[in-house]
Formats: structure tokens, C-alpha cells, sequence
């Protein structure tokens, strides 16, 4: 019989279709396809719901394939299959699921509903293990949560944004500056040719829960240097701005966000002890911010755990992964103590019987 090893990982979430196999003999990822909708939504400036559950639903099947393939099993050594439930776009999360729910019970297999987020969180270790309590953050294009993590399955949420997350600061001033979408990549490109001292940014302090962020008042601020510049320099639109100055505002922008993280960061290793520290998410890419968090860590003596690129955007390596965990509790709490075997006296006297036959 063929072994059945494979859990299969499905995220569908937001606008990548992604799938994954982890082999569970060895828990390592041995395929994780992501085929992304960014040039489509590109056009319009940001995600578009409706277009992205079409998609998915026109890619599920062939990235499927593809995944199987280039792991080079068949479907019925799928073991279990582990999905993204929820947060997400419902269009997007229902393409996700019912292909899951299908699978499962096609192939009559366990099936794993995962949260995004606690799948972010866990991506830094994807590759080795984590210790705990660990402080985790998740920075992604919707959320922006510090976490302290007991377990794989007990966590809580020390701070988070109470407004826009990172990204969407990202991808808002991007928007603003008429540069594309999704924005992080493009003004963590641009902000390595610019000044971050050039343009003032305040830091905002949430007055009420000093552990929350705020990043909904960079844009406001972004606004009204940008519609200064253009009124000294008597243009029209931003995108018309002269190329040092695009470079200056992303620059100070993202060294905006990344100071905001960055003390919160420092205030939660000081006050609380953590064996590790986790990035993860999207915005777990921008350069500086990897670079920042890195110094922040070795200046507390903590590790400093960096998810890899391929497992930081939207991917299904993390849900294959945590659904990985979550069959090992499983399968812990199956193993109960029993203080004397029981005996089933039928059985028994059919073994007594085949034997003396043989
Ligand atoms: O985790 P993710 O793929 O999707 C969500 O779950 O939201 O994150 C997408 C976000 C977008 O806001 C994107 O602009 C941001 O990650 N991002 C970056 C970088 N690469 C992606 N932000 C800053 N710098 C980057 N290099
Ligand atoms: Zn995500």
C-alpha cells in the first residue's frame, strides 16, 4: 500500500493561490506553489474581491496539479488536508474551503481549518523549531499584532494597530505617491535611494494602551507634504514630483513605520522575558525592517528569527505547517492510559481456535 504522508496546505485568503505539501515523516515543506494575482488588481490599485475569487476558482485546480506534481506523489498520499478558514476575503476563503472540504472527503481524510494569522505567526519556523514563550509579529497588508506565545495552540495578543496595519500604510502612501501596487516593495526599493531625515513624520502614541500602534495618521501626514512639495514646485499631480523627492518621502515614511514597530519591540523584550523573537508577514520583507529588528534583538541578546522570504507574503507552507502541529496534538491526546488491558473473551477464544488450526 502506498504510504500516506502528505498533509496538502491550501491558502486562498487574499489574492495568491497557494498550495503546499509537507511530508510528515520528516515535517519538511517539499513544495510550495504561489501564484499570485498581483498584475490583475495592479491595474485597479489594490485587491479586488470579486476578481480574485474568480481567480482562484480558475487556478485552484491547475496549481493542485502542478504541486502534485512536482512532488512527485499521487492524490492518495495525501494524508490530510489543512486550510485557510479564516481571515480573508469571504469570496476568496469559500473557493479555498470548498475545494478542501471536497478533497477531504473525496480522499477520506482529516481536514485541518487554520487561522491565517496564527500561520504567520508560526512561518519564521517553518525550518527549525520554535522555543517558548516567544514574542512574536505578525505584519502583514491587514493586520499588525504583537503576540507572546506559549504553544502552538496558546497565545495572546500583547498589542496591535487599532487602525491601518503597516502594509496598508505601505500600500496607501505608495497609492498616494502614484507609484503601484501592492506599495511595500516599491518604497522599500525607493527608500534606499532617499533621505529618511528629509521629511517629518511624528510617531503616533496610542494615549489610552501605550502597547497599541497607530499608522492611520502617516498617510494624513503624507498628504500634506506631498500637496506642499507640489505647491512650491507648482505641480500638478505627485507622480510628476522630481525623483529625489519621491525617494526622500519614502524613505522618511518607512522609516516612520519601521521606528513605530521597532519601539514597541524594544518595550516588550524589556518588560517581559521571551526566549526568542519571530517576524513574520508581508511587510516582514521590507529590508529595514529586517535589519532593525535584527539590531534590536542582539542589543537585548535575543534570537531573532526572520521568516524567509518565500514564507513571509501569503503562502501555504505556514498552513501545511501549523496543521502539522495540530495533528501531532492530535494524535498526543489519542495515546490515553489504560490500567489493565481489557479483554474481550469472543476475541480471545478466535485466537485460541486460529492458532491451534495453524
Ligand atoms: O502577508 P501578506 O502577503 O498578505 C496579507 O495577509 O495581508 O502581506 C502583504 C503586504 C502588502 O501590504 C505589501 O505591500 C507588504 O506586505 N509588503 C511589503 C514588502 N513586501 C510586501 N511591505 C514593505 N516592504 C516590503 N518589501
Ligand atoms: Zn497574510
Amino acid at each position: 500500500m502506498t504510504p500516506k504522508n502528505y498533509i496538502l496546505g491550501i491558502d486562498t485568503s487574499c489574492d495568491e493561490t497557494s498550495l503546499a505539501l509537507l511530508e510528515t515523516d520528516s515535517g519538511k515543506i517539499i513544495s510550495n506553489l504561489i501564484s499570485s494575482q498581483v498584475k490583475m488588481h495592479s491595474e485597479y490599485g489594490g485587491v479586488v474581491p470579486e476578481l480574485a475569487s474568480r481567480a482562484h476558482a480558475e487556478n485552484l485546480e491547475l496549481v493542485f496539479q502542478k504541486c502534485l506534481q512536482q512532488a512527485g506523489i499521487s492524490l492518495e498520499q495525501i494524508s490530510s488536508v489543512a486550510v485557510t478558514q479564516t481571515p480573508g476575503l469571504i469570496g476568496c476563503l469559500l473557493v479555498g474551503t470548498s475545494f478542501a472540504k471536497a478533497l477531504a472527503l473525496r480522499l477520506g481524510v482529516d481536514l485541518y481549518a487554520v487561522n491565517h494569522l496564527e500561520a504567520h505567526l508560526f512561518s519564521p519556523y517553518i525550518e527549525s523549531e520554535p522555543e517558548f514563550p516567544f514574542l512574536g509579529l505578525v505584519v502583514s497588508g491587514g493586520h499588525t499584532i504583537f503576540y507572546e506565545v506559549h504553544s502552538f495552540f496558546d497565545m495572546n495578543v500583547l498589542g496591535q494597530t487599532i487602525d491601518d496595519a503597516a502594509g496598508e500604510a505601505f500600500d496607501k502612501g505608495a497609492k498616494l505617491l502614484g507609484l503601484g501596487y501592492p506599495g511595500g516593495p516599491i518604497v522599500d526599493k525607493k527608500a534606499k535611494l532617499g533621505d529618511d531625515q528629509a521629511f517629518a513624520f511624528t510617531r503616533a502614541h496610542v494615549k489610552w494602551s501605550p502597547n497599541h500602534l497607530s499608522f492611520s495618521g502617516l498617510k494624513t501626514a503624507l498628504l500634506h507634504h506631498v500637496q506642499a512639495e507640489c505647491r512650491n514646485l507648482k505641480i500638478e499631480t505627485p507622480e510628476n514630483l522630481p525623483e529625489t523627492t519621491i525617494n526622500n518621502l519614502c524613505a522618511s515614511l518607512q522609516a516612520a513605520i519601521v521606528d513605530n514597530l521597532g519601539a514597541k519591540l524594544k518595550a516588550f523584550l524589556q518588560n517581559q522575558n521571551f526566549k526568542r523573537f519571530g517576524l513574520s508577514g508581508g511587510v516582514a520583507m521590507n529590508s529595514l525592517l529586517r535589519s532593525e529588528v535584527q539590531k534590536i534583538c542582539d542589543d537585548n541578546t535575543i534570537p531573532c528569527d526572520l521568516a524567509k522570504p518565500a514564507f513571509c507574503t501569503d503562502n501555504a507552507a505556514m498552513v501545511a505547517y501549523l496543521a502539522y502541529h495540530q495533528k501531532k496534538k492530535a494524535d498526543v491526546f489519542s495515546v490515553s492510559p489504560q490500567a489493565s488491558q481489557k479483554i474481550n473473551a469472543k476475541e480471545l477464544k478466535k485466537d485460541a481456535y486460529r492458532s491451534a488450526k495453524n
